[in-house]
Protein backbone atom coordinates (compact mmCIF):
# COMPACT_ATOMS: atom_id res chain seq x y z
CA UNK A 1 0.00 0.00 0.00
CA UNK A 2 1.29 3.24 -0.59
CA UNK A 3 2.49 5.12 2.41
CA UNK A 4 3.56 8.56 3.04
CA UNK A 5 5.98 9.11 6.16
CA UNK A 6 4.94 12.44 8.26
CA UNK A 7 6.95 13.97 10.85
CA UNK A 8 4.21 15.61 13.10
CA UNK A 9 5.17 18.44 15.19
CA UNK A 10 2.49 19.96 17.20
CA UNK A 11 4.57 23.08 18.92
CA UNK A 12 2.95 25.26 21.05
CA UNK A 13 0.00 27.36 22.42
CA UNK A 14 -3.06 26.10 20.35
CA UNK A 15 -0.31 23.54 18.35
CA UNK A 16 -1.24 20.17 20.04
CA UNK A 17 -5.33 20.79 19.92
CA UNK A 18 -5.31 21.95 16.58
CA UNK A 19 -2.92 18.51 15.21
CA UNK A 20 -4.61 16.22 17.09
CA UNK A 21 -7.79 17.03 15.08
CA UNK A 22 -5.54 17.23 11.81
CA UNK A 23 -4.12 13.46 13.09
CA UNK A 24 -8.00 12.40 13.13
CA UNK A 25 -8.52 13.64 9.49
CA UNK A 26 -5.13 11.93 8.32
CA UNK A 27 -6.12 8.58 9.89
CA UNK A 28 -9.97 8.66 8.51
CA UNK A 29 -8.71 9.54 5.60
CA UNK A 30 -6.68 6.09 5.98
CA UNK A 31 -9.53 4.79 6.41
CA UNK A 32 -11.93 5.42 3.21
CA UNK A 33 -8.54 5.09 0.66
CA UNK A 34 -5.67 2.51 -0.10
CA UNK A 35 -3.44 4.84 1.93
CA UNK A 36 -1.28 4.80 4.69
CA UNK A 37 0.17 7.63 7.02
CA UNK A 38 3.03 6.75 9.39
CA UNK A 39 2.71 9.58 11.67
CA UNK A 40 5.76 10.32 13.85
CA UNK A 41 5.52 12.58 16.64
CA UNK A 42 8.36 14.76 17.43
CA UNK A 43 9.22 18.16 19.85
CA UNK A 44 9.38 21.54 18.17
CA UNK A 45 9.50 25.05 19.77
CA UNK A 46 9.38 26.08 23.45
CA UNK A 47 8.14 23.04 24.25
CA UNK A 48 10.88 21.17 22.87
CA UNK A 49 13.01 23.55 24.63
CA UNK A 50 11.81 23.05 28.01
CA UNK A 51 12.45 19.53 27.25
CA UNK A 52 15.19 19.66 25.95
CA UNK A 53 17.58 23.05 25.68
CA UNK A 54 16.89 22.94 22.39
CA UNK A 55 13.57 24.18 20.05
CA UNK A 56 14.66 21.97 17.01
CA UNK A 57 16.02 18.69 18.72
CA UNK A 58 18.76 16.82 17.02
CA UNK A 59 15.44 13.80 16.97
CA UNK A 60 13.43 16.32 15.84
CA UNK A 61 15.59 17.33 12.82
CA UNK A 62 16.08 13.16 12.06
CA UNK A 63 12.47 12.46 11.72
CA UNK A 64 11.97 15.69 9.76
CA UNK A 65 14.54 14.17 7.00
CA UNK A 66 13.25 11.01 7.00
CA UNK A 67 10.00 12.26 6.41
CA UNK A 68 8.25 12.57 2.87
CA UNK A 69 6.15 15.60 4.63
CA UNK A 70 5.77 17.54 7.77
CA UNK A 71 3.12 18.52 9.41
CA UNK A 72 3.20 21.65 11.82
CA UNK A 73 1.26 23.30 13.98
CA UNK A 74 1.62 26.30 16.39
CA UNK A 75 5.34 27.60 17.99
CA UNK A 76 5.60 30.65 19.93
CA UNK A 77 4.92 31.64 23.56
CA UNK A 78 3.21 34.99 24.69
CA UNK A 79 5.36 38.19 24.81
CA UNK A 80 6.41 37.45 28.44
CA UNK A 81 6.25 34.05 28.68
CA UNK A 82 9.21 34.38 25.41
CA UNK A 83 11.46 36.29 27.61
CA UNK A 84 12.09 32.70 29.57
CA UNK A 85 14.53 31.68 26.61
CA UNK A 86 17.13 33.26 25.00
CA UNK A 87 16.71 35.74 22.23
CA UNK A 88 18.31 33.01 20.01
CA UNK A 89 17.09 29.52 21.06
CA UNK A 90 13.32 31.05 21.06
CA UNK A 91 11.26 29.15 19.28
CA UNK A 92 10.91 31.64 15.70
CA UNK A 93 14.43 31.77 15.38
CA UNK A 94 15.42 28.39 17.06
CA UNK A 95 13.21 26.37 15.28
CA UNK A 96 11.10 27.71 12.77
CA UNK A 97 13.42 29.42 10.51
CA UNK A 98 16.44 26.83 10.96
CA UNK A 99 13.59 24.39 9.57
CA UNK A 100 12.78 26.55 6.31
CA UNK A 101 16.38 27.13 6.03
CA UNK A 102 16.89 23.25 6.31
CA UNK A 103 14.47 22.56 3.85
CA UNK A 104 14.57 25.79 1.61
CA UNK A 105 10.93 26.06 1.55
CA UNK A 106 11.12 29.23 -0.61
CA UNK A 107 7.47 29.18 -2.12
CA UNK A 108 5.14 29.62 0.89
CA UNK A 109 1.59 29.42 -0.62
CA UNK A 110 -1.47 31.17 1.88
CA UNK A 111 -4.42 31.32 0.07
CA UNK A 112 -6.97 33.90 1.09
CA UNK A 113 -10.06 32.27 0.40
CA UNK A 114 -13.65 32.22 1.17
CA UNK A 115 -16.45 30.80 -0.86
CA UNK A 116 -20.09 32.40 -1.43
CA UNK A 117 -21.23 30.39 1.45
CA UNK A 118 -18.75 31.77 3.62
CA UNK A 119 -19.06 35.96 2.96
CA UNK A 120 -20.69 36.69 6.07
CA UNK A 121 -17.71 35.92 7.84
CA UNK A 122 -15.47 38.51 6.84
CA UNK A 123 -15.88 41.99 8.22
CA UNK A 124 -16.13 43.67 5.10
CA UNK A 125 -19.42 45.29 3.79
CA UNK A 126 -21.46 42.52 1.74
CA UNK A 127 -20.91 45.40 -0.93
CA UNK A 128 -16.97 44.99 -0.55
CA UNK A 129 -16.58 41.23 -0.21
CA UNK A 130 -19.24 40.74 -2.65
CA UNK A 131 -19.34 36.66 -3.10
CA UNK A 132 -16.15 35.95 -1.20
CA UNK A 133 -13.13 36.43 -1.99
CA UNK A 134 -10.48 33.70 -3.86
CA UNK A 135 -6.89 35.67 -3.53
CA UNK A 136 -3.43 33.43 -3.39
CA UNK A 137 -0.36 34.92 -1.44
CA UNK A 138 3.16 33.31 -3.25
CA UNK A 139 5.37 34.69 -0.28
CA UNK A 140 9.30 33.95 -0.81
CA UNK A 141 9.64 32.04 2.52
CA UNK A 142 14.03 31.98 2.76
CA UNK A 143 15.60 35.21 1.81
CA UNK A 144 15.07 39.10 2.55
CA UNK A 145 15.73 40.35 6.15
CA UNK A 146 14.37 37.02 8.02
CA UNK A 147 17.41 35.51 7.14
CA UNK A 148 19.74 38.08 5.97
CA UNK A 149 23.42 39.44 8.21
CA UNK A 150 22.37 40.55 12.02
CA UNK A 151 24.66 42.19 14.11
CA UNK A 152 23.53 43.98 17.79
CA UNK A 153 26.21 45.97 19.51
CA UNK A 154 27.43 49.58 20.66
CA UNK A 155 28.73 52.17 18.50
CA UNK A 156 31.62 54.79 18.81
CA UNK A 157 29.52 56.76 20.69
CA UNK A 158 28.53 54.15 23.46
CA UNK A 159 24.68 53.49 21.91
CA UNK A 160 23.37 50.78 21.24
CA UNK A 161 22.82 49.61 17.71
CA UNK A 162 21.09 47.15 15.49
CA UNK A 163 22.44 46.13 11.82
CA UNK A 164 19.64 43.52 10.12
CA UNK A 165 20.39 43.23 6.63
CA UNK A 166 17.82 42.10 3.69
CA UNK A 167 19.27 39.96 1.44
CA UNK A 168 18.45 38.48 -2.27
CA UNK A 169 20.03 36.65 -4.70
CA UNK A 170 19.06 36.76 -8.38
CA UNK A 171 18.39 32.94 -7.86
CA UNK A 172 16.24 32.99 -4.91
CA UNK A 173 14.04 35.52 -6.58
CA UNK A 174 13.61 34.11 -9.83
CA UNK A 175 12.72 30.99 -8.60
CA UNK A 176 9.61 32.53 -6.49
CA UNK A 177 8.47 34.63 -9.44
CA UNK A 178 8.71 31.74 -11.74
CA UNK A 179 6.00 29.26 -9.18
CA UNK A 180 4.03 33.12 -9.02
CA UNK A 181 3.97 32.71 -12.36
CA UNK A 182 2.89 28.87 -12.76
CA UNK A 183 0.18 29.16 -10.41
CA UNK A 184 -1.49 32.09 -12.67
CA UNK A 185 -1.16 30.32 -15.66
CA UNK A 186 -2.87 27.75 -13.68
CA UNK A 187 -5.69 30.41 -12.24
CA UNK A 188 -7.19 33.34 -13.84
CA UNK A 189 -4.26 34.75 -15.79
CA UNK A 190 -3.07 37.37 -14.28
CA UNK A 191 -0.26 38.25 -11.56
CA UNK A 192 -0.25 40.85 -8.85
CA UNK A 193 3.39 41.85 -8.42
CA UNK A 194 3.68 43.43 -4.57
CA UNK A 195 6.61 45.73 -3.90
CA UNK A 196 8.27 48.76 -3.09
CA UNK A 197 10.93 49.90 -5.44
CA UNK A 198 10.06 53.21 -4.87
CA UNK A 199 12.48 52.68 -2.07
CA UNK A 200 13.84 48.98 -1.58
CA UNK A 201 16.75 48.49 -3.66
CA UNK A 202 15.80 44.64 -3.30
CA UNK A 203 12.01 45.10 -4.80
CA UNK A 204 14.48 47.32 -7.94
CA UNK A 205 16.17 43.97 -8.50
CA UNK A 206 12.57 41.64 -7.48
CA UNK A 207 11.45 43.71 -10.30
CA UNK A 208 13.92 43.72 -12.96
CA UNK A 209 14.07 39.60 -12.43
CA UNK A 210 10.50 39.85 -12.61
CA UNK A 211 10.37 41.20 -16.39
CA UNK A 212 12.99 38.89 -17.33
CA UNK A 213 10.79 35.87 -16.05
CA UNK A 214 7.49 37.08 -17.49
CA UNK A 215 9.55 36.51 -21.22
CA UNK A 216 8.55 33.10 -19.91
CA UNK A 217 5.10 33.50 -19.78
CA UNK A 218 3.85 35.98 -22.40
CA UNK A 219 -0.04 35.51 -21.93
CA UNK A 220 0.33 36.14 -18.16
CA UNK A 221 -1.05 39.94 -17.01
CA UNK A 222 1.22 41.34 -14.40
CA UNK A 223 0.04 44.26 -12.68
CA UNK A 224 3.01 46.03 -10.20
CA UNK A 225 1.17 47.24 -6.90
CA UNK A 226 3.89 48.95 -3.87
CA UNK A 227 2.57 46.71 -1.16
CA UNK A 228 1.39 50.04 0.96
CA UNK A 229 -0.82 50.36 -1.84
CA UNK A 230 -1.84 47.23 -1.58
CA UNK A 231 -2.54 46.57 1.97
CA UNK A 232 -5.73 49.19 1.16
CA UNK A 233 -6.76 47.59 -1.93
CA UNK A 234 -6.96 44.53 -0.13
CA UNK A 235 -9.69 46.15 2.51
CA UNK A 236 -11.65 47.99 -0.30
CA UNK A 237 -11.10 45.73 -3.33
CA UNK A 238 -10.29 42.19 -2.55
CA UNK A 239 -11.81 41.12 -5.48
CA UNK A 240 -9.27 42.73 -7.83
CA UNK A 241 -6.62 40.11 -6.18
CA UNK A 242 -5.98 36.52 -7.90
CA UNK A 243 -2.60 35.27 -7.66
CA UNK A 244 0.07 38.10 -5.22
CA UNK A 245 3.78 37.16 -5.37
CA UNK A 246 5.76 39.15 -2.46
CA UNK A 247 9.12 38.97 -0.47
CA UNK A 248 9.25 37.69 2.72
CA UNK A 249 8.22 40.34 5.18
CA UNK A 250 5.63 41.76 2.98
CA UNK A 251 3.66 37.98 2.49
CA UNK A 252 4.06 37.51 6.64
CA UNK A 253 2.47 41.22 6.95
CA UNK A 254 -0.37 41.16 3.90
CA UNK A 255 -1.65 37.12 4.80
CA UNK A 256 -2.08 38.18 8.29
CA UNK A 257 -4.46 40.93 7.10
CA UNK A 258 -5.90 38.63 4.49
CA UNK A 259 -6.81 36.48 7.65
CA UNK A 260 -8.27 39.91 8.85
CA UNK A 261 -10.44 40.04 5.94
CA UNK A 262 -11.69 36.62 5.92
CA UNK A 263 -12.61 37.17 9.58
CA UNK A 264 -10.17 35.19 11.89
CA UNK A 265 -6.43 33.66 11.42
CA UNK A 266 -8.09 30.29 12.08
CA UNK A 267 -9.24 30.82 8.08
CA UNK A 268 -5.36 30.94 6.94
CA UNK A 269 -3.47 27.62 6.11
CA UNK A 270 -0.53 27.29 4.11
CA UNK A 271 1.97 25.41 2.19
CA UNK A 272 5.66 25.68 2.53
CA UNK A 273 7.14 24.19 -0.17
CA UNK A 274 10.96 23.12 -0.70
CA UNK A 275 13.10 21.36 -3.60
CA UNK A 276 12.99 18.28 -2.29
CA UNK A 277 10.15 18.44 0.87
CA UNK A 278 7.59 20.21 1.80
CA UNK A 279 6.05 21.18 5.07
CA UNK A 280 2.47 22.50 5.95
CA UNK A 281 1.14 24.50 8.59
CA UNK A 282 -1.72 27.35 9.15
CA UNK A 283 -0.38 30.64 8.99
CA UNK A 284 -1.31 31.89 12.35
CA UNK A 285 0.46 31.24 15.68
CA UNK A 286 0.58 30.17 18.68
CA UNK A 287 -2.40 32.11 19.70
CA UNK A 288 -1.68 32.11 23.55
CA UNK A 289 -4.42 33.95 24.28
CA UNK A 290 -6.93 31.02 24.03
CA UNK A 291 -4.42 28.25 24.33
CA UNK A 292 -5.95 24.86 26.24
CA UNK A 293 -9.17 25.75 26.01
CA UNK A 294 -10.29 23.78 22.82
CA UNK A 295 -11.90 26.49 21.31
CA UNK A 296 -9.10 27.28 19.06
CA UNK A 297 -10.64 27.29 15.13
CA UNK A 298 -8.74 23.75 13.33
CA UNK A 299 -9.38 25.20 9.43
CA UNK A 300 -6.64 26.71 8.89
CA UNK A 301 -4.79 23.42 10.32
CA UNK A 302 -7.20 21.02 8.42
CA UNK A 303 -6.56 23.10 5.39
CA UNK A 304 -2.91 23.05 5.49
CA UNK A 305 -3.66 18.94 5.70
CA UNK A 306 -5.40 19.26 2.11
CA UNK A 307 -2.65 21.07 1.02
CA UNK A 308 -0.42 18.56 1.95
CA UNK A 309 -2.87 15.77 0.28
CA UNK A 310 -2.68 17.72 -2.99
CA UNK A 311 0.97 18.65 -2.82
CA UNK A 312 2.65 15.65 -0.91
CA UNK A 313 0.43 12.53 -1.29
CA UNK A 314 -1.18 13.12 -4.77
CA UNK A 315 -4.70 12.93 -3.30
CA UNK A 316 -5.99 15.54 -5.11
CA UNK A 317 -9.85 14.52 -4.98
CA UNK A 318 -9.70 13.68 -1.50
CA UNK A 319 -8.04 17.50 -0.75
CA UNK A 320 -11.21 18.61 -2.50
CA UNK A 321 -13.34 16.53 -0.13
CA UNK A 322 -11.66 17.65 2.79
CA UNK A 323 -11.67 21.24 1.92
CA UNK A 324 -15.45 21.13 0.80
CA UNK A 325 -16.53 18.90 4.16
CA UNK A 326 -14.67 22.17 6.24
CA UNK A 327 -16.78 24.27 4.58
CA UNK A 328 -19.88 22.41 5.01
CA UNK A 329 -19.22 22.15 8.49
CA UNK A 330 -19.68 26.10 9.01
CA UNK A 331 -22.50 26.13 6.16
CA UNK A 332 -24.44 23.73 8.71
CA UNK A 333 -24.46 26.46 11.08
CA UNK A 334 -21.34 25.15 13.17
CA UNK A 335 -18.71 27.59 14.30
CA UNK A 336 -15.71 28.26 16.66
CA UNK A 337 -15.86 31.33 18.56
CA UNK A 338 -13.71 33.49 16.77
CA UNK A 339 -16.14 33.31 13.99
CA UNK A 340 -19.36 33.42 15.87
CA UNK A 341 -19.54 37.04 15.84
CA UNK A 342 -20.14 38.00 12.14
CA UNK A 343 -22.32 33.83 12.22
CA UNK A 344 -25.85 33.63 11.29
CA UNK A 345 -27.24 31.97 14.21
CA UNK A 346 -24.64 29.75 14.29
CA UNK A 347 -24.23 26.76 17.25
CA UNK A 348 -20.62 27.42 18.31
CA UNK A 349 -18.87 23.85 18.88
CA UNK A 350 -15.10 23.42 19.80
CA UNK A 351 -12.14 22.34 18.16
CA UNK A 352 -12.66 18.89 19.01
CA UNK A 353 -16.03 18.97 17.48
CA UNK A 354 -15.22 21.10 14.21
CA UNK A 355 -13.23 17.90 13.48
CA UNK A 356 -15.75 14.94 14.42
CA UNK A 357 -18.21 17.23 12.00
CA UNK A 358 -15.42 17.27 9.47
CA UNK A 359 -15.47 13.48 9.58
CA UNK A 360 -19.38 13.29 9.65
CA UNK A 361 -18.91 15.47 6.21
CA UNK A 362 -16.50 13.59 4.88
CA UNK A 363 -18.70 10.37 5.03
CA UNK A 364 -21.03 12.04 2.62
CA UNK A 365 -18.14 12.73 -0.10
CA UNK A 366 -17.79 10.11 -2.45
CA UNK A 367 -14.93 7.83 -1.50
CA UNK A 368 -12.45 8.82 -4.71
CA UNK A 369 -11.69 6.08 -7.57
CA UNK A 370 -7.80 5.93 -8.04
P1 LIG B 1 -1.52 34.57 16.69
O1 LIG B 1 -1.72 34.27 15.25
O2 LIG B 1 -1.10 33.46 17.55
O3 LIG B 1 -2.85 35.19 17.30
C1 LIG B 1 -3.41 36.44 16.86
C2 LIG B 1 -4.91 36.44 17.22
O4 LIG B 1 -5.59 35.52 16.38
C3 LIG B 1 -5.18 36.01 18.66
O5 LIG B 1 -6.26 36.74 19.16
C4 LIG B 1 -5.58 34.55 18.52
O6 LIG B 1 -6.43 34.08 19.52
C5 LIG B 1 -6.27 34.54 17.16
N1 LIG B 1 -6.13 33.23 16.49
C6 LIG B 1 -5.02 32.77 15.85
N2 LIG B 1 -5.25 31.53 15.39
C7 LIG B 1 -6.51 31.21 15.76
C8 LIG B 1 -7.30 30.04 15.58
N3 LIG B 1 -6.86 28.97 14.93
N4 LIG B 1 -8.55 30.04 16.11
C9 LIG B 1 -9.03 31.11 16.75
N5 LIG B 1 -8.32 32.25 16.95
C10 LIG B 1 -7.08 32.28 16.46
O7 LIG B 1 -0.46 35.75 16.74
P2 LIG B 1 0.31 36.42 17.98
O8 LIG B 1 -0.57 36.43 19.18
O9 LIG B 1 0.85 37.65 17.44
O10 LIG B 1 1.52 35.42 18.24
C11 LIG B 1 1.53 34.42 19.24
C12 LIG B 1 2.77 33.56 19.08
O11 LIG B 1 2.70 32.80 17.89
C13 LIG B 1 4.07 34.37 18.98
O12 LIG B 1 5.01 33.73 19.78
C14 LIG B 1 4.45 34.28 17.52
O13 LIG B 1 5.83 34.37 17.29
C15 LIG B 1 3.93 32.91 17.17
N6 LIG B 1 3.65 32.69 15.76
C16 LIG B 1 3.94 31.45 15.25
C17 LIG B 1 3.61 31.13 13.95
C18 LIG B 1 3.91 29.77 13.42
O14 LIG B 1 4.03 28.82 14.16
N7 LIG B 1 4.04 29.62 12.11
C19 LIG B 1 2.95 32.06 13.16
C20 LIG B 1 2.65 33.31 13.69
C21 LIG B 1 2.98 33.62 15.01
C1 LIG C 1 4.42 33.19 10.01
C2 LIG C 1 4.99 33.62 11.34
C3 LIG C 1 6.51 33.48 11.31
C4 LIG C 1 7.02 34.44 10.26
C5 LIG C 1 7.21 33.73 12.65
C6 LIG C 1 6.63 32.92 13.76
C7 LIG C 1 8.67 33.46 12.53
O1 LIG C 1 4.59 34.90 11.68
O2 LIG C 1 4.66 32.04 9.60
O3 LIG C 1 3.73 34.00 9.39
O4 LIG C 1 7.18 35.64 10.54
O5 LIG C 1 7.26 33.99 9.15
MN1 LIG D 1 3.13 35.72 10.36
Amino acid sequence: MQTYKIAVLSGDGIGPEITSEATKILRHIETRNAIRFDLTDALFGATAYFETGTSFPKETIEICDQADAILKGTIGLSHEDSKKIPVDDQPERGALLPMRRRYDTYANLRPVYLPPSLAHFSPLRPEIIGAGIDALIVRELVGGLYFGHKTMGINDDGKRFVHEQLEYTEDQIRRVLHIGFELASKRKGYLHNVHKSNVLKSSVLWNEILEEVQLEFPDIKVEHVLVDAAATYLCLDPSRFDVMVMENMFGDILSDQGGGILGSLGLMPSACIGPEKSYYEPSHGSAPDIAGKGIANPYAMLGSVAMMLEMSCNMDAEATNLWNAMQNVFVHGFTTPDLARRGKAESVISTAEFGDKVLEELDRMPVPQN
